[in-house]
């Protein structure tokens, strides 16, 4: 039987502690979806397509690993592509609180998807995509807290944003 997870999550952008944790995820199983949730409500930095390029870019090294967009449910999607775990990532005791919550209302919805947590490099335990966001849009350098493919993606979309 093929082990298929799915990491999910917004990805705005996708910062060097998601990579890490996609590296993680894909050797400890056959197959990961990387799932980027499209929340109709939030008006993001990157549209979904432009997360996905930046995404595709960046695990083009890793061959188990495909990108996807969802909506909705996100035990419904799992339950759809036929996986029975969910990957999140741990940075500190700060996710906690909020992880816990997603993973117990994720298994009261489902019971036969079991969240895993993987914890980043200790150098990338302090980013966040919010962080990133800020120093971006802000004029500060990102460079070193994302992917060098990611970093490409954000410059072209901030520079075409700043054009009158
Ligand atoms: O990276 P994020 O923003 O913490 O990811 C959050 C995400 C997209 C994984 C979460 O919002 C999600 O699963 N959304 C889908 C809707 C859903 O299933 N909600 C119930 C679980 S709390």
């Amino acid at each position: 039987m093929r082990r298929l997870a799915i990491y999910p999550g917004s990805f705005d952008p996708p910062t060097l502690g998601h990579l890490d944790v996609i590296e993680r995820a894909s050797r400890l199983f056959d197959e990961l979806i990387v799932g980027v949730g499209v929340n109709s409500s939030k008006k993001p930095m990157l549209s979904a397509d432009e997360r996905i390029e930046a995404l595709r870019a960046s695990v083009a090294h890793l061959a188990n690993v495909q990108i996807e967009e969802f909506t909705g449910l996100l035990v419904h999607y799992a339950t759809e592509k036929g996986a029975h775990s969910i990957v999140r990532g741990l940075r500190a005791t700060a996710d906690f609180e909020y992880e816990f919550q997603m993973a117990m209302v994720n298994r009261r919805l489902s019971d036969d998807v079991d969240t895993i947590f993987l914890m980043t490099k200790w150098e990338h335990s302090y980013l966040s995509s919010s962080i990133v966001r800020e120093v971006a849009t802000l004029g500060g350098d990102y460079s070193g807290m994302v992917p060098p493919e990611v970093g490409k993606v954000m410059a072209r979309v901030l520079a075409d944003r700043a054009q009158p």
